[in-house]
């Protein structure tokens, strides 16, 4: 009788340590485990967009302002800009860069292509007048204490839609 007791105590034992207390284990150290890379990951500083690092919408109302105002007074390049109505494209170039730096995407106007095309076809736009924008932003920003890497961190981004810009 005390064998066949031994015999079925022994087994129900390993049964019940490892079918029941091992996995037990196992499942509480995964969700620990689990729950720590959760609670690193939002405890993790989030990437502010390029947009938020400059201001949000008053930093770039302001740097447009001052960008077009200088462009406007360009002798070199403020004939592109003699038959548009200013006002509607500060709107749009607003609208531009807020999506270019990573803030809302509310922008309806046209590619860079198609928006700068009659000006390359028409007008000889090229690289010279390119050239005389990115001053002006830099200055633009320079104006409104933008720091020297967040300066160039930006003339790298305008100066990626340079062949968009100038249609080749
Ligand atoms: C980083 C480079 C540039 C960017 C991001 C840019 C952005 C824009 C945007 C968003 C528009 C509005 C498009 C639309 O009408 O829907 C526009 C139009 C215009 N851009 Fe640019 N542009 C750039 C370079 C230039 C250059 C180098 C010139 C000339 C010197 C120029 C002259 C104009 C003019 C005159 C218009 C208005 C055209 C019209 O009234 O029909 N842009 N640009």
């Amino acid at each position: 009788m005390e064998q066949q007791l031994t015999a079925f105590i022994y087994p129900f034992i390993l049964f019940v340590v490892l079918g029941v207390i091992v996995p037990m284990i196992l499942a509480g150290a995964a969700d620990k485990a689990r729950r720590e890379a959760a609670a690193e990951e939002a405890n993790k500083p989030v990437e502010k967009s390029l947009y938020d690092q400059l201001g949000g919408a008053a930093a770039i109302d302001a740097a447009v302002n001052i960008f077009y105002r200088r462009v406007l007074a360009d002798a070199y390049i403020k004939v592109f800009f003699e038959g548009t109505d200013m006002t509607r494209q500060a709107a749009k170039q607003k609208a531009f860069l807020t999506m270019v730096f990573g803030g809302p995407n509310n922008y309806t106007g046209m590619d860079m292509r198609a928006g700068h095309k009659h000006l390359v076809e028409k007008m000889g736009l090229n690289d010279s007048h390119f050239e005389h924008v990115l001053v002006h932003l830099r200055a633009t920003l320079a104006e409104l204490g933008v720091g020297e890497a967040k300066i160039a961190e930006i003339i790298t981004i305008a100066d990626s839609v340079r062949d968009d810009v100038l249609n080749r």
